[in-house]
């Protein structure tokens, strides 16, 4: 007799990953001539330095990388931070502040794994926005912490401010995660809503995530962002961790790169966990890191190219779908009013795969799904693709 291996119960809590949703929403695989919308993957051209740098530093493939990657490539880190965000000298110590990470995504995860533990004797919370990056209910659920999606201040489209939750969950939780710009919304943070935040962190002792991996792709004006909050309020980075990556940043979703910065002793502790489960970056991975960091040039013409992308957005959709530029990110995120019904006539009619909104959210008691409504439209394509993809959007969709 075979017995079944026992399997972890809570992974059959959480709904399948949204591309699984799709692809069972869909059926079929997508053909050659697919413009694929759904998934948020860079498809601009990386910069030339990723290629020569990593062939520069081909002699490290045959190294282990150290946990807490070369003293390079933190230093690079906390230089560019400094500049981004104007931090006084010494705010960030990149020997003790910055981790590096193969992309922000099993960061994010694994974060959970290392603050969740029982809140004065009860299960830990963690906070979520509502929409959201799915990778956060994963994190809390698997931490054995109880997921708590808070709705945007103003509906659906506009961030979540966790400082104005009773003070019995605030008590009760360990976690907070905060995107902004926020995938899918595209709607950022600004400064009072990120000072609030760090504050309720620092009296509540809980963490602040703030996933910026957004930061860069910006229309009108720079996000601020929570480690420009810390240089404002003083008291150093305390609870405050900020995730970062060159995926959407640089166009090297494939590099799999970004890091962490925050409080030292949560750093501290993480480095500790991702001794035993973390992914070490690689040293010629984390030598290109380290140079595109330094380098805003190619930054800058990815957002003039995001911007013409908006434009030509603006131009086709009008008001249709309820449209508005976001202020970052690459995401349109339009109201169709059954998302679901949107992705599957713009697949079988147009060739377009797009992502409900559903499924970058989780069921409200009140509100029934903040997504429901909506389809996220990822712009990453070059210039002549998208000009297609959005006159088929309206020619399917009408509005
Ligand atoms: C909000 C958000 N956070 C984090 C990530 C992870 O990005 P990466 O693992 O490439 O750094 C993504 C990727 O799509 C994202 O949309």
């Amino acid at each position: 007799m075979i017995l079944q291996p026992h399997l972890d119960d809570r992974l059959d809590t959480l709904p399948d990953y949204p591309f699984a949703r799709l692809a069972k929403l869909l059926g079929g695989a997508p053909a050659s001539d697919t413009i694929v919308m759904s998934i948020g993957e860079p498809q601009h051209a990386p910069p030339a330095l990723v290629a020569e740098t990593v062939a520069a530093n081909a002699h490290l493939w045959g190294k282990y990388p150290p946990a807490n990657g070369p003293a390079d490539f933190r230093q690079a880190v906390a230089d560019w931070a400094a500049r981004r965000y104007g931090l006084p000298a010494g705010l960030i110590d990149p020997e003790r502040s910055i981790l590096p990470v193969a992309g922000t995504r099993e960061a994010l995860y694994l974060i959970a794994q290392a603050v969740c533990g029982d809140r004065g004797g009860k299960r830990p919370l963690v906070l979520l926005p509502n929409p959201f990056y799915q990778v956060y209910a994963g994190a809390a659920v698997m931490a054995g912490a109880e997921p708590v999606f808070v709705p945007g201040q103003d509906g659906s489209v506009s961030q979540p401010d966790f400082s104005a939750l009773p003070a019995e969950a605030l008590e009760r939780t360990a976690l907070a995660y905060l995107c902004s710009p926020a995938n899918p919304q595209g709607t950022v943070a600004d400064a009072a809503l990120l000072e609030r935040s760090v504050k309720a962190a620092r009296r509540y002792g809980f963490v602040l995530a703030a996933d910026e991996c957004y930061s860069e792709i910006w229309d009108k004006a720079p996000p601020p962002g929570v480690l420009g909050t810390c240089a404002a309020l003083g008291e150093g980075l305390a609870n405050v961790l900020v995730f970062n990556s060159l995926s959407k940043r640089s166009n090297v979703p494939g590099l799999r790169s970004g890091f962490v910065a925050g409080d030292e002793t949560v750093i501290r502790a993480f480095s500790r966990l991702r001794s035993y489960g973390g992914a070490a970056m690689p040293l010629p991975v984390a030598a290109a890191a380290a140079a595109l960091w330094r380098d805003e040039s190619h930054v800058e013409k990815t957002r003039d190219l995001y911007r013409a992308k908006l434009d030509l957005a603006e131009a086709i959709l009008g008001r249709r779908f309820g449209f508005y530029r976001p202020a970052g990110g690459f995401f349109l995120w339009l109201d169709v009013g059954d998302g679901e019904a949107a992705a599957i006539r713009l697949w079988r009619e147009a060739n377009i795969r797009v992502l409900p909104g559903a499924y970058l959210a989780a069921e409200d008691s009140e509100d029934g799904n903040p997504g429901g409504r909506f389809i996220r439209v990822a712009l990453v394509h070059d210039l002549a693709t998208t000009e297609i993809a959005l006159r088929r959007i309206v020619a399917v969709l009408g509005g």
